[in-house]
């Protein structure tokens, strides 16, 4: 099967190399995906999991691209709650071989059924994105209605589903980005939009939970913004500035079924709209993702195209 493997952790997104691979092994609780549409974070080419098996061995040449939609075409030994035939989204194993393939390898329980109406190209802008979202909003930041967030990056990817899943679930949204995306937040719906570079960070707290995208001096600054009781959450890396009396949490996106389908209803349901940047096909994947040619929205990339 065609796939993009990469070998050398120096070489980025340049090492990203379309490659002949065996068909991958149905191991016992997995499906085999025919992958029809991919995403890939460039984050991942500097993630151990990319590298190294669980054990720590080598397993390159490894495929990146770990969130996927596609159809199943084969069940592994025990395999419950999928079929062969059947449509479905999610996440793939970060230390087994990635989605940028024609087929992947996934345990079921990570995927979840895509209904007929959502394109796959749609469906896999949302794994990543979608369940970090939600997990960090809601899970770690316990946010509910009538309360403040403040989410970092809102017109990027994790940002714009976190400004839409905020605010329909009634809460307050500040978001922030560069001057370029105050436009895509508001209409996404954030209430207001404070711009990095021109405004100043600390005039917009406090806030109950703030949801960071970005780290470094921003992490940092933002967590004088969070009231007492409040959380500070961030998926770039651990917290080294604790808020006052506020939780601190960092994390990293788990599968979830339940969730994923909630996020499939309100696609489905006009509440949720994954922002797509660009479509490329498999063999142009390393200049789809190379620096400087990035495009705002989710890069996708198709594998395969959807019969009838
Ligand atoms: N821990 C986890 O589980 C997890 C899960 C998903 C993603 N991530 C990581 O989280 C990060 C964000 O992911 P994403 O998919 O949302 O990325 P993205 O689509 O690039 O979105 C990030 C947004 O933040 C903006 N931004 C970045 N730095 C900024 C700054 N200094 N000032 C103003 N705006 C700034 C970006 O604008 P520009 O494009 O103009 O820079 C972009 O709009 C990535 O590093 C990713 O690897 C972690």
């Amino acid at each position: 099967m065609r796939a993009i493997t990469v070998r050398d952790r120096d070489a980025g997104v340049r090492g990203m190399t379309l490659t002949d691979l065996p068909h991958p092994h149905a191991a016992e609780n997995d499906v085999i995906v025919r992958v029809h549409a991919a995403g890939f974070t460039p984050g991942e080419l500097s993630w151990p999991a990319t590298w190294t098996d669980r054990a720590g061995r080598d397993r390159t040449p490894s495929v990146p691209g770990h969130e996927l939609s596609g159809v199943v075409t084969e069940l592994g030994y025990g395999t419950t709650g999928l079929s062969v035939g059947q449509r479905v989204f999610g996440l793939a194993d970060w230390t087994r071989d990635g989605a940028l393939a024609d087929h992947v390898a996934v345990e079921a329980r990570n995927l979840a059924p895509l209904p007929a109406d959502i394109d796959h190209v749609t469906a896999a802008a949302l794994p990543v994105s979608g369940l970090t979202a939600w997990q960090g909003l809601f899970d770690h930041g316990r946010l509910t209605a009538g309360r403040t967030v403040l989410i970092h990056g809102a017109a990027g990817g994790v940002g714009s589903l976190a400004v839409q899943l905020a605010r329909e679930a009634g809460a307050r949204v500040i978001g922030t980005g560069r001057a370029a995306d105050r436009t895509t937040a508001l209409d996404l719906g954030a209430h207001a939009f404070v711009d990095l570079q021109a405004d100043r960070l600390e005039d917009a707290g406090p806030v109950d939970v703030v949801l960071d995208v970005i780290g470094g001096d921003i992490l940092d600054r933002s967590a004088a913004l969070v009231r007492p009781g409040g959380t500070l959450v961030t998926i770039s890396r651990p917290v080294t500035v604790p808020p006052d009396g506020a939780r601190a949490v960092f994390f990293v996106v788990e599968p979830d079924r339940a969730q994923l389908t909630a996020l499939a209803t309100r696609v489905r349901t006009g509440r949720l709209t994954p922002l797509i940047g660009s479509v490329h096909p498999l063999p142009d994947t390393a200049a789809a993702f190379a620096p400087g040619t990035r495009t705002p929205g989710k890069t996708v990339i198709r594998v395969a195209e959807e019969a009838g």
